[in-house]
């Protein structure tokens, strides 16, 4: 993270746009170390046939995937090659690369006209053009097929944040780093900059459809859609109506305008789409006192918001709202609840344009990475899970009140239920800790007055219930065939040997590891786990300069083919293979980011594809015959420095291959076997 001074305007540059590190006492933690765990983990695989049956051997019962079925006569089926494909080596090019006998295609890259008059793509671009384009910086990712076809469908992504000297004209030839914005104009911000930088957020909803040579094209469609920072949404949950959401726009505390930092995502069981939340309090600032609602989060106190929004020229409501200092005589004159209207899980409706988007509440308020479902039972309570992606925080999962019905299921089920908070216990059990108002010490005594007040300080009532901080929970994503749980941990640069735990073993911990769990019984809504650790980022060993070596699943010393950094993105598909996305700043000896996929049973890791110069892997979904899949490429270029920015010398020219017209772009990527098989068979 590095502070830049630019014309009176203080950014905040996060690196990668992300995780701002509140300062917070951790709660007690277990000394111990990795030889320990180790140990540990090799005891309990050793009666599994080295993990042959699924993690403790544990599964839930009904969850037979089609690659596993049993031809029913006593014996197991002969273990058929999850991983088909050659890795791919390491490589710093400014391409794609697949594996031998996949192609790949851009699909949607930044500014990609999908609905109202179609304006085409430039630097020149205005605010209510990029309305109609899609966003900045693509992330979490789902294909909702149309008919269930496997060909035509709606595409949703998230737009996680932007590049604000790519978008605009008046940035070029300044030296401008990566967060800065242009020079301030009279000490204000231009408010169609303004504009245009909160369009490139939100969500795109576009229509896309296999063509001739296995290529995929926008469909203009009445369902294309864009949700940006501006769209009005609902306030749902325990915390609607209440004193903390209360504001100038929405003087009863239910509605607000936008979404922000939309990082992972998720989706439901009845077919709608959750955006994630994630680092959205760098957007704001408050000049005044700051209440814990806003301290937790690591709102600004400066005097300005990441991107200076507040100072938008025209002084209009949308853009000052992200000034959340105390102004007007009450909170419903002013903003300083604003924030508190941010960092919940937001759920769309894709099939429905005219839908208000709704904020989950009872899903909690934190940065919230992303989210992911358990396989929905009939009678049995929805379940998911997300992690809270800053160092040191927490890994929670949401149980609803009402069980789940198909025929009736709706969002309504996120609003009532209890959120736990995750414990790693060193023996290699783990609690579910609930947030609810009243009980465990989440009460007057210690500030907490009612649920709502539990749910707008997530952080807050977690510390109090003594969970486990972790090292930055990124995705999570759910076994089909076993129901186990994996969660990505991507590093933590400032776990100190002292602080380390048995769930969070590495000092330091530079190239990350992914933790997975099985709940009691198999029962998604248990209140206690069994845990252990998938498998270590890092290198081979043979790179002496790297302060890390890294095991697969199996818990042997990465290779050349799967030495991985900083797991993010992940996607567990209907076989049971485990996507893994790297979001590494680390290059030597990993390369460009790349994405790996692991076989859980064999603990076999191959990488499958690796991205251009200056990006991270993200986002991942297939259509539901597994012939297509789509990734995204984030940030190209994204390491351009400033005095290159000026020279037009982009550290990336991909996807466009074209600096003079077009800055490097996040895309999606599409990728397929030439055979037509199903992808990393
Ligand atoms: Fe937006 Fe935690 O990555
Ligand atoms: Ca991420
Ligand atoms: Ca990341």
């Amino acid at each position: 993270m590095s502070t830049v001074m630019h014309n009176d305007l203080t950014i905040i540059d996060n690196g990668e746009g992300d995780e701002p590190v509140r300062e917070r006492s951790t709660a007690p933690l277990f000394a111990s170390v990795l030889e320990a765990r180790l140990d540990r983990r090799q005891l309990l695989k050793g009666s599994a046939g080295a993990a042959a049956i699924g993690f403790m051997g544990l599964g839930l019962a009904g969850c037979n995937s089609g690659s596993d079925s049993d031809d029913n006569d006593g014996t197991p089926p002969p273990a058929a090659a999850l991983l088909g494909f050659s890795a791919v080596p390491v490589n710093s090019l400014d391409v794609i690369t697949v594996p031998e006998g996949y192609s790949h295609q851009v699909l949607i890259p930044w500014g990609t006209p999908i609905t109202g008059d179609f304006p085409t793509f430039s630097v020149n671009s205005t605010g209510a053009d990029q309305a109609s384009q899609v966003g900045s910086h693509h992330d979490g990712m789902h294909f909702f097929p149309i008919n269930d076809s496997s060909v035509d469908g709606l595409l949703v992504l998230n737009h996680e944040y932007i590049e604000p000297r790519l978008m605009h004209a008046r940035a070029q030839g300044v030296a401008l780093s990566g967060g800065a914005v242009p020079p301030l104009v009279a000490g204000k911000r231009p408010a169609d900059e303004v504009l245009k930088e909160m369009n490139a957020h939100g969500v795109s909803i576009v229509r896309v459809v296999q063509g001739a040579n296995k290529e995929w094209q926008v469909q203009p469609d009445a369902l294309n859609r864009r949700i940006t920072a501006l769209t009005p949404m609902a306030i749902q949950g325990p915390v609607r109506g209440t004193d903390f959401v209360k504001t100038k726009y929405s003087p009863n505390g239910t509605m607000t305008r936008g979404t922000l930092n939309n990082c992972g995502n998720g989706y439901t069981p009845w077919g709608t789409y959750m955006a994630a939340e994630e680092n959205w309090a760098g957007y704001f600032s408050n000049s005044g006192d700051n209440p814990r609602e806003h301290a937790a989060y690591g709102i600004p106190t400066g005097s300005n918001g990441r991107y200076g929004w507040e100072s938008a020229d025209s002084g209009a409501d949308e853009y000052i709202r992200f000034d959340a200092s105390i102004k007007g005589a009450s909170a419903i004159e002013d903003y300083r609840n604003e924030p508190v209207c941010f960092g919940w899980m937001v759920e769309i409706d894709p099939f429905d344009p005219d839908s208000t988007p709704v904020k989950r509440t009872a899903m909690g308020r934190f940065g919230h990475e992303g989210v992911v479902f358990a396989p929905a039972v009939e009678g049995r309570p929805v379940v998911c899970y997300s992690g809270d992606d800053s160092q040191f925080e927490y890994i929670y999962k949401f149980v609803s009140a009402t069980n789940y019905n198909s025929a009736t299921a709706s969002g309504s089920l996120l609003d009532t239920g209890t959120l736990y908070v995750a414990k790693f216990n060193a023996d290699g059990t783990g609690e579910w800790l609930p947030l609810v108002f009243g009980q465990n010490g989440l009460t007057p005594a210690n500030s907490f007055t009612s649920q709502a007040d539990v749910l707008v300080n997530t952080r807050t009532a977690a510390d109090l219930l003594g969970a486990t901080p972790m090292d930055r929970p990124e995705w999570g994503a759910v076994d089909p065939a076993n129901g186990d749980v994996y969660f990505t941990l991507t590093n933590n640069s400032r776990r100190t040997a002292a602080q380390t735990d048995e769930a969070n073993p590495r000092a330091g911990n530079p190239h990350g590891h992914i933790i997975r769990w099985a709940e009691t019984g198999g029962d998604h809504a248990a209140t206690t786990f069994d845990w252990d650790i998938f498998l270590f980022a890092g290198t081979s060993g043979e790179f002496g300069s790297a302060p890390s070596v890294g095991q697969d699943p199996k818990g042997e010393q990465l290779t050349a083919d799967n030495i991985l950094s900083s797991p993010d993105g992940m996607w567990i598909d209907p076989d049971s293979r485990v996507w893994i996305q790297m979001d590494s700043g680390a290059t030597d000896p990993f390369g460009n980011c790349a994405m790996l996929t692991a076989d859980p049973k064999t603990g076999d890791m191959k990488r499958f594809l690796v991205g251009p110069l200056g990006q991270e892997i993200t986002g991942i979904t297939m259509t539901p015959d597994q012939r297509t899949m789509f990734i995204n490429v984030q940030h190209p270029g994204d390491g351009t420095s400033p005095a290159d920015f000026a020279a037009g010398n982009y550290e990336s020219t991909w996807p466009d291959n074209s600096p003079g017209l077009f800055p490097p772009r996040s895309s999606t990527v599409v990728v397929w076997k030439d055979d037509g098989g199903i992808i990393g068979s």
